[in-house]
């Protein structure tokens, strides 16, 4: 299923249809004023508004609506400036408030700042750090300095002042316990260069963080084929009233593929769901993209879990965030369907479906 090829199409062909699918949701188009016998140009207006739910993060001030915008796929893609800008800029205009990134997401920093930091205003900014060093090469170091250091880079590459939420990116539970990162993460907030600390990660090392009190936000994988959380550190997060959010939220829609993808990085979840055999995820729902079909189904699964806050769905097509944003709209799912995905995890996960990081 996805191939090159196709990602290659989307890159190219997105940015010319962009205007068409944002606009085309909303059927909106103005008409400028044009002298007579002259044909009318259209002008494109601002996409119409999804009222997506918004959840309080925790204990912070932030308010957030439920679908994010995660950029790990446009930075490892190297998806166009161009489309990134409209499809940032559309999804703010349409309700999306949290963009999440990375240092170490090729440049998704980077083209999120040149897209969007004039708005900065508009949305919240999450980063994470750790897996860059000093001189900019790309490679762990979670030392205070080296953690400092990233979270400056991070500040210039975003083209802000200030970091809404700092997170460790995935680091072990060694690192943790040793403690220098988060001393480093406590030291950008009293320089005012953060506002908030997270980790981002999953399993035992979650759990410590959860644990710790130290953090005020857990970024985690939760999903249809990731539910080691239900148990191990979502009841956790809630208790201790931190921000939650649903990193992978989608599966990353594994059930795409008919045969076993060529993208490694989706084969862990795809082995899985095919182990599930949920009934929506199978077959001919594979394709229904209502609330009831696979991708509604899977997010729907992930946003309205107890502690969820928020899902950063990876995207780099333009038209996603108001289609993910409808597909929300219709609410937590029933009783017997929750039931059902839960049973089935329960009944086919192995020891080893641990958090994916
Ligand atoms: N360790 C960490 O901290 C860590 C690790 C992993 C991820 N993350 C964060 O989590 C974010 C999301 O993770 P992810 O992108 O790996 O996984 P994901 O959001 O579960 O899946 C993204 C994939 O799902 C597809 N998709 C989205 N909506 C769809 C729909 N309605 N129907 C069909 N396909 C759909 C997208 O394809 P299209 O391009 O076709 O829309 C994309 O390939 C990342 O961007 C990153 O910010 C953090």
């Amino acid at each position: 299923m996805p191939s090159h090829s196709r990602r290659d199409f989307l890159k190219h062909s997105a940015a010319a249809t962009f205007a068409a699918s944002a606009i085309g949701a909303g059927g909106a188009r103005a008409f400028a004023a044009q002298p007579e016998g002259e044909k009318p140009m259209p002008t494109p207006t601002k996409p119409a508004k999804v009222e997506v739910e918004r959840r309080k993060f925790g204990k912070t001030d932030m308010t957030v609506a439920i679908l994010g915008f995660g950029s790990a796929e446009i930075g490892y893609e190297r998806t166009d400036q161009a489309v990134v800008d409209g499809i940032l800029n559309a999804a703010l205009d349409q309700g999306l408030n949290v963009v999440d990134t990375a240092e170490c997401y090729i440049d998704a920093e980077e083209q999120i700042g040149r897209a969007i930091s004039h708005r900065r205003k508009e949305f919240y900014l999450f980063t994470k750090c750790g897996h860059v060093r000093p001189d900019g090469s790309r490679g762990d170091d979670w030392s205070k300095a080296g953690t400092l250091a990233s979270i400056e880079r991070s500040l210039v590459r975003c083209k802000t002042d200030v970091l809404d939420l700092i997170q460790l990116h995935s680091c072990s539970l060694d690192t943790l316990k040793k403690g220098e990162c988060i001393e480093a993460l406590e030291e950008a907030k009293k320089q005012g260069k953060v506002r908030y600390i997270g980790y981002s990660g999953d399993s035992q090392a979650a759990k410590w963080a959860i644990e710790s009190g130290k953090f005020d936000a857990l970024q985690t994988s939760i999903n249809i084929a990731d539910q080691e959380c239900v148990e191990l550190t979502l009841p956790l997060a809630q208790e201790k009233n931190m921000g939650v959010v649903a990193k992978r939220p989608i599966a990353n829609a594994a059930w795409r593929y008919d045969t076993k993808p060529d993208n490694g990085y989706h084969v862990e979840y795809w082995n899985r769901l095919q182990a599930l055999k949920y009934p929506f995820a199978t077959g001919d729902k594979r394709q229904d993209t209502g609330p009831d079909g696979a991708a509604g189904t899977a997010l729907r699964f992930s946003a309205f879990l107890p502690g969820v806050h928020v899902c950063i769905v990876g995207t780099s097509r333009p038209e996603r965030w108001r289609q993910n944003a409808e597909l929300l709209r219709a609410g937590p799912l029933s009783a017997e369907t929750m039931k059902m995905i839960r049973d089935r995890w329960k009944e086919a996960a192995k020891p080893d479906w641990t958090g994916q990081t």
